[in-house]
């Protein structure tokens, strides 16, 4: 039994089977980061989950100003660069978040046991909130609970995510334990994050000191997915280092943007950062950083050009999601049933 399976009732820890779960905003402008911490952990996570389950979480998006012919295009978008990156919807549940109903329901029953202080003082809601110039949602400072309930639903025991991610899951297992004690039923399955040594906070290349994201980043410090294999190496090449004299390659505390682009190669390559190291022991920072540059370019072409023959087919795409939210619901469906159960709804 796996630690995963910790704090589990027998019946549900008994199955040993890892299910995976994660979820991704319908962006359509995924960058590096999402691609480095959170799409390659998806698809290797194909191997792994039993099933592995990846969800477009189009609720989440209308938690801040959003257009809804928009929110439709951007779903599709996301689907197909997730198709491109590798995932396959015969060995992986791929589905659209507001295509399941169960989501919605689940998150009102869960913030009976969610406490209103902590989801106040949680980081994301506290950032969004400050930089959001329109409407304050109450959708906002729930946006953590629904997240709970995405996860909750499918008794998920791993849920693949980048570093950001952390507060909004030890949440969701203090909701599932907080649950399963109210109501004195192991219903949930405590869930395990997975958050990649390497690569779990992709830093924008411009501003070495933040996270790359497509709201808070700089534009030519933000390397898109989807980007121009000329785009990316002109990025890069501008990429912010520091002034150590004499420049050396490795990694350290005031190498904020130098460790940035050793962690990215050692991804994009698959070994270790050491290595990196060795390997440029006696680069300068400019070579350094056009060999980087050159290889994430290479490495995302082809999800671009896959990504070009995708999206054209919308139905595909739709037909696709469509299949994955059948899947989805009939997983869902019984923990809900649980919930409702336990939870004092319905005739006995
Ligand atoms: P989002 O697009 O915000 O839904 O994020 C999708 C996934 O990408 C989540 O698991 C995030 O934790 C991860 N992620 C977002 N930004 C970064 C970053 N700069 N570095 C590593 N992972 C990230
Ligand atoms: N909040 C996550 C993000 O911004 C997206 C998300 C929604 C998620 N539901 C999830 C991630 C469930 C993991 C599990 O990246």
């Amino acid at each position: 039994m796996t630690a995963a399976h910790k704090g589990v009732s027998a019946s549900y820890a008994d199955q040993l089977v890892m299910r995976i779960f994660s979820g991704i905003q319908p962006t359509g402008r995924k960058h590096l980061g999402n691609y480095i911490g959170a799409i390659t952990q998806y698809v290797a996570g194909q191997d792994r989950g039993d099933p592995a389950i990846y969800c477009i979480v189009d609720l989440h998006a209308i938690s801040v100003p959003y257009d809804p012919a928009e929110l439709r295009e951007r779903v599709l978008d996301t689907t197909a660069i997730l198709v491109a990156a590798g995932l396959d919807p015969d060995r992986c549940v791929l589905f659209r978040q507001s295509d399941v109903p169960e989501h919605s329901e689940l998150q009102w029953l869960l913030s009976s046991v969610t406490e209103l202080g902590r989801l106040n003082r949680m980081h994301q809601f506290r950032d969004k909130s400050v930089a959001q110039r329109e409407l304050v949602s109450a959708a906002l400072l729930m946006y953590p609970v629904l997240q709970a309930a995405d996860v909750l639903a499918y008794r998920a025991h791993e849920v693949p995510v980048g570093e950001d991610q952390r507060e909004h899951l030890e949440l969701m297992r203090d909701v599932a334990v907080r649950f399963n004690a109210r109501f004195g039923e192991e219903v949930l399955v405590v869930p395990e994050h997975r958050i990649p040594e390497v690569g779990a906070r992709v830093r924008d290349l411009q501003e070495p000191d933040r996270k790359m994201s497509t709201t808070g980043g700089s534009v030519q410090g933000t390397v898109l997915v989807l980007d121009e294999p000329k785009t990316i190496e002109k990025k890069f090449k501008r990429a912010v280092t520091d002034s150590e004299d004499p420049p050396t390659i490795r990694r350290g505390p005031d190498k904020a943007g130098i460790t940035n682009l050793i962690e990215i190669l050692a991804t994009v390559r698959g070994v270790t950062p050491d290595a990196i190291e060795q390997d440029f022991a006696d680069a300068r920072y400019g070579d350094f950083k056009v060999a980087v540059g050159t290889e994430v370019a290479e490495w995302l072409a082809p999800v671009r050009e896959r990504y070009d023959e995708l999206r054209g087919d919308e139905a595909a795409l739709e037909a696709m999601l469509a299949a994955g939210a059948e899947k989805a619901r009939a997983m869902a469906a019984p923990t809900v049933a649980d919930v409702r159960r336990v939870m004092g709804f319905g005739g006995s």
